[in-house]
Parts: C-alpha cells; sequence; structure tokens
C-alpha cells in the first residue's frame, strides 16, 4: 500500500505541498509565495493561473524533496483560503477576471444593497450562520457578474463556473477543460453566504436575491470521499483526491478537535478561532459565526462557532512590507524584546473594517497613544500585542456563547513561533496556551479527511494519537495589569469607528 499522504494548502500568501506518514509526521514541504496584487484602497485580488502553476510546482517540489513519486502516495487533500472567489470559463478554463481575496471590501455597497431588502446585517444570519459582510463570497461573485464585461450574459448561458480556491484546484488538478470535476465540501460552502446550513444545499432565494445563476455553482460533498482523480496529464495523474476543508476547519481537524467544546486559534494572516459544538448549529449572540466544521463521508455535520479577525499576521507582513521597520516577519520578536511594554501605544489593524466580534465595515486601522517616547521597539510590540488583544476578544465571545469557559487554547500557525506573543497570549487571556508538536495543522487536518476516505488511516483514533504537545505557556501577568491593559485596548478599537462614510 502506499505509504504517503499529500495535502495542498492553497493559503492566502502562499501555496504549499506538505507530505505526511501514517504518524502525522512532516516527510517534505513544498512551498511558493503569490503575487497579492492591491488595485485601489481596499481591494485584494491574486491571479488564479499564477496559483494553478504554483500547486503544480510545489506538489513536484514536495515529492522530488521526499525522493517520492505519485506511486508512494494513498490520496491527496485539498485545504484553502476560504471566500477568495473566482470564476472561469468552463470551455477554455480562463477565469474572466481575477480572483477576490477574502480581505477585500469592494463589495460594500452590494452587501448594504441586500441589506436594505430587509433585516439589514442579519438578513440571511439564520439560514447561513453569517452576517452579512464584505468577508463572504456570494456579494464577490455579484460584483463580478455586475463588473466583468459580458460575465452577466455568458453565467446565464452557463459558460461560467464559480468556485473558491478548493475548487478552483480541484477542477483544475482532475483536469480543467479535460473533464476536471466542479465541486466543492461543506465547509467551503458555509462560507458563500449561499448554503443552508441545515439541508447543506444552495439556498435558492438567497442565490437569487444576489443574482447568481444556480448552474455557476459547484455539487457540494463531504469533505471525505474521494471526489474524482488527478488528471490524465497531470502532476497527481491517477491519485484520488479524497478531502477537502477550509483551511480553518481544516485546522480544527488536524488538532483533533473532535469533542464538543474543543477549540483550536490558528495563526496565519488572520486569525481564526473555531470551537467544535457537535452535530448542534449553535446560533452566536456575540458576534461569532456558525459554520460547518466537517462532515465524514454519510456522517452527521459537525458545526462549529467561529470567531474570525482579518488582520494579525498581515500587521507583521505590513510592517515589513509597507514601512520597512524589519526585514523579515520574525525579526518582529527581537525589536519588540528591546522594550519591556508597548509604551502606551496600541495598534488596532482595521484594515478591512473590523471581524469578529465587532463586525464593522467603517472602521479603519488606527495607532493611538503616542508620545515621543514611543520608538519602533514599542511599535513592534504594539503590533504583536495586537493579535492577542483580539484573541482575547474573540475568546471572550466564545465563552459567553458557549456558557462554558475554555480552559486552555490550543494554538497553531506561522506566529505560533513567536515566544514573546505565545506568552503574552497567555497573560492576557489567563489561560494556558499549547503548541503541537506538528504545528501544520491545516494541512494535517486535509491530510487526515483524505487519508480516512481511503482507507489510509481507520478512523478518528487512529489519529487522535498522533497529537502530542511541543510546548505550553502558562499566564503570568497579574490580574490588574492584564484589566488595564485590556480596558486600554478596548478603548483604542472605539477609535477605529465611523472612519468610512
Ligand atoms: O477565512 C480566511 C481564511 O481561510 C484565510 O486563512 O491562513 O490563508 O490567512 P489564511
Amino acid at each position: 500500500m502506499s505509504q504517503y499522504v499529500l495535502a495542498v494548502d492553497q493559503g492566502t500568501t502562499s501555496t504549499r505541498a506538505i507530505i505526511f506518514d501514517r504518524a502525522g509526521t512532516i516527510v517534505s514541504v513544498g512551498q511558493k509565495e503569490h503575487e497579492q496584487i492591491f488595485p485601489r484602497a481596499g481591494w485584494v485580488e491574486h491571479n488564479p493561473a499564477e496559483i494553478t502553476v504554483n500547486t503544480r510546482d510545489v506538489i513536484g517540489q514536495a515529492l522530488a524533496k521526499a525522493n517520492l513519486n505519485i506511486g508512494d502516495l494513498a490520496a491527496v487533500g485539498i485545504t484553502n483560503q476560504r471566500e477568495t472567489v473566482v470564476v472561469w470559463d468552463r470551455h477554455t478554463g480562463e477565469p474572466v477576471y481575477n480572483a477576490i481575496v477574502w480581505q477585500d471590501t469592494r463589495t460594500q455597497p452590494i452587501v448594504e444593497r441586500l441589506g436594505a431588502l430587509g433585516g439589514g446585517a442579519e438578513r440571511y444570519k439564520a439560514k447561513v450562520g453569517l452576517p452579512l459582510a464584505t468577508y463572504f463570497s456570494g456579494p464577490k461573485v455579484t460584483w463580478i457578474l455586475e463588473n466583468v464585461e459580458g460575465a452577466r450574459e455568458k453565467a446565464e448561458n452557463g459558460d461560467l463556473l464559480f468556485g473558491n480556491m478548493d475548487t478552483w484546484t480541484l477542477w483544475n488538478l482532475t483536469g480543467g477543460v479535460n473533464g476536471g470535476v466542479h465541486i466543492t465540501d461543506v465547509t467551503n460552502a458555509s462560507r458563500t453566504m449561499l448554503m443552508d446550513l441545515d439541508t447543506l444545499a444552495w439556498d435558492e432565494e438567497i442565490a437569487a436575491e444576489m443574482r447568481i445563476p444556480l448552474s455557476m455553482l459547484p455539487e457540494i460533498r463531504s469533505s471525505s470521499e474521494v471526489y474524482g482523480a488527478g488528471g490524465p496529464g497531470g502532476v497527481l495523474k491517477g491519485v484520488p483526491i479524497a478531502g477537502i476543508l477550509g483551511d480553518q476547519q481544516a485546522a480544527t481537524f488536524g488538532q483533533i478537535c473532535y469533542e464538543i467544546g474543543t477549540a483550536k486559534n490558528t495563526y496565519g494572516t488572520g486569525n481564526f478561532m473555531l470551537l467544535n459544538t457537535g452535530e448542534e448549529k449553535v446560533a452566536s449572540e456575540n458576534g461569532l459565526l456558525t459554520t460547518v466544521c466537517y462532515k465524514l463521508g454519510d456522517a452527521a455535520p459537525i458545526y462549529a462557532l467561529e470567531g474570525s479577525i482579518a488582520i494579525t499576521g498581515a500587521l507583521v507582513q505590513w510592517l515589513r512590507d509597507n514601512l520597512g521597520i524589519i526585514g523579515s516577519a520574525p525579526e518582529i520578536e527581537q525589536l519588540a524584546a528591546t522594550v519591556d511594554d508597548n509604551g502606551g501605544a496600541y495598534f488596532v489593524p482595521a484594515f478591512s473594517g473590523l471581524f469578529a466580534p465587532y463586525w464593522r465595515a467603517d472602521a479603519r486601522g488606527a495607532l493611538v497613544g503616542l508620545t515621543r517616547f514611543v520608538d519602533k521597539g514599542h511599535l513592534a510590540r504594539a503590533v504583536l500585542e495586537a493579535t492577542a488583544f483580539q484573541t482575547r476578544e474573540v475568546l471572550d465571545a466564545m465563552n459567553a456563547d458557549s456558557g462554558v469557559d475554555l480552559t486552555e487554547l490550543k494554538v497553531d500557525g506561522g506566529m505560533v513561533q513567536n515566544e514573546l506573543l505565545m506568552q503574552f497570549q497567555a497573560d492576557i487571556l489567563d489561560v494556558p496556551v499549547v503548541r503541537p508538536q506538528v504545528a501544520e495543522t491545516t494541512a494535517l487536518g486535509a491530510a487526515y479527511a483524505a487519508g480516512l476516505a481511503v482507507g489510509y488511516w481507520d478512523g478518528l483514533d487512529d489519529l487522535r494519537v498522533n497529537w502530542a504537545e511541543d510546548k505550553r505557556w502558562e499566564p503570568k501577568l497579574d490580574a490588574g495589569e492584564r484589566e488595564r491593559t485590556y480596558r486600554t485596548w478596548k478603548k483604542a478599537v472605539t477609535k477605529t469607528f465611523d472612519w468610512v462614510d
């Protein structure tokens, strides 16, 4: 039997292919960044064709590094940046527009128009679990159909397909115009604003209100089943593609959050905390999203509450790329360590408005509390602290919604290598923060879903034994100081409101 499973992780900043063995250990990694395109303030795009090329390249890299070939792969899983939209011509495979990225805010007028039909931001919430916001896919599709010449007509004729990055990647890997399968999974579909959380089917009324023809939409399947095989001419020729999970759900799955009440927090471009609520769909009273966590084949769907933060790691990138204060992202830790505290500075990175728990499209970033005392070390600290404070706001909302206080937080993602941040995170949450040995839990979760579908792993117990703790940070900060600084953060947040009319 083939010895390995490969996961493709099509993320916001890069695409990776990671090969895992049965113990869930990383065997090799291929990775390539893609261009971030910012045509105007608030707009964020990716080139889908570049991502397709990168996907093929990183799969080749990962296989070559491990000296393996596709015959060694039992299955492939796909995980992806969620909500990002591609619309393409089914006959040529050409996208009609760049991918519109989840952080993009251009759909605000469409969102307002839909809300004005009645119900405001809550219009679809009972059905889809999400507030009307620029974050989600549906209105991005509407924007393309309304703004790209000829797109509406082609869509009405059935010539265009829509997909999030999972669907785009799967369609291309399974042959593209030569028989590519047009499928998504329930977790990705739950981020479009178009899927009914109870029936797990597209909601025709919502699609009609957004003027999206149903013929564009992919078929919704479970997160773990064989969808197809690598196309005849492709890098994965004949290998079953058997798992799809949106990246945050994949990380939850890779972190073994299979019990009700278990949660993880991923530190990527943004931060995303998911709490498993089992077969029950919990409606949030505190600014969280209700989403599908995973669905394994024919088993019942498992739901989650999610706290989404748009900008965390992206703020470190901004400091590097837009201000040039650091040369590489990890340097922020050394710079922050040159000072003892934030010197009174607070940085609220409301670059895409504020997501959970506020959902304020009118907010924009603010750096407050400045005096002549503040230097770049304080700024670096304020940048890191912004991630921890935003996470505290989400954890407070989780505790309030679930009625149970989380007693520790499992973390993963790039920023969890930053010791200073992890200590501050534990301090500000007042619960221990725990990092697993394999911090690449997003790719791992997708590999698990694919491996389960083909019998590479027999069941969840096979996966549970693979999780091992690497490091734990215990809270140390004095309670008075913790609450004082958190109060000041809350005040800083209010300074970002009402910035955009
Ligand atoms: O919802 C957006 C999220 O899926 C993006 O994740 O890790 O690519 O920033 P990441």
